[in-house]
């Protein structure tokens, strides 16, 4: 049995997709669901944030997921592919008429992803006190929260609608296949399976 933590949230759509091509209109989670069996593959409806936990435990044998959550986890998982879906880039935004001030003490910022932005501004030996939000992160800087943000930026909608712009982007982030690094030894040959039959439909 192979176990597949597929994500729920942005990606979710197109990793469907793909995962509906390769086992057909069975794969299918029923309404609230979160597990579903088809022949040697049980897979398993799991929150984007919570993929590398499930993998990295074991709980899941691969699973698919976006690099800025993989990133932010610091998790040791086997990458196997890029998906090349759910592409966007995890980026700084600051307000429309503020300019990122690196001589301030201390710069503040608001985001879902603590660990990429300490990181980041670590590499640029600066201060930074950091706020962690989950969600609606854009309202943080106009409302005085923070000075700046470290989010998600796809289509950029909802920055522009918040009067926001993107002062540097961090990193490029996509879906990713990944592997728990022992079932990669001890189901080698199922993993390299299904790896092939994604890798021929995106490529
Ligand atoms: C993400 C991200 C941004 C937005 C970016 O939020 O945190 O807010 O999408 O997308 P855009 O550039 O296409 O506008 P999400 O929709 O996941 O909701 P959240 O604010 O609850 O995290």
């Amino acid at each position: 049995m192979l176990k597949v933590a597929l994500p729920k949230g942005r990606i979710a759509e197109d990793t469907l997709e793909i995962f509906t091509k390769i086992f057909g209109n069975e794969f299918k989670f029923e309404d609230r669901k979160l597990t579903m069996t088809q022949g040697n593959f049980e897979f398993l409806m799991v929150r984007n944030q919570d993929i590398p936990t499930y993998v990295t435990e074991g709980a899941a044998d691969i699973g698919v997921v976006g690099l800025d959550v993989l990133e932010e986890h610091n998790a040791d998982v086997l990458r196997l592919l890029d998906l090349k879906l759910g592409k966007c880039k995890v980026c700084i935004g600051i307000k429309n008429e503020d300019k990122l001030d690196y001589s301030k003490p201390e710069i503040k910022i608001a985001t879902k992803m603590p660990n990429i932005t300490r990181n980041y501004f670590a590499t640029k030996a600066t201060a930074v006190k950091i706020i962690k939000l989950y969600g609606s992160i854009e309202l943080a800087p106009i409302v005085g929260l923070s000075d700046a943000i470290v989010d998600i930026v796809e289509t950029g909608t909802t920055m522009k609608q918040n009067g926001l712009k993107v002062a540097e982007a961090i990193m490029d982030s996509s879906a990713h296949l990944i592997a728990n690094k022992n079932s990669f030894i001890v189901k080698r040959e199922e993993i390299l399976s299904l790896y092939h039959k994604i890798n021929d439909l995106i490529n």
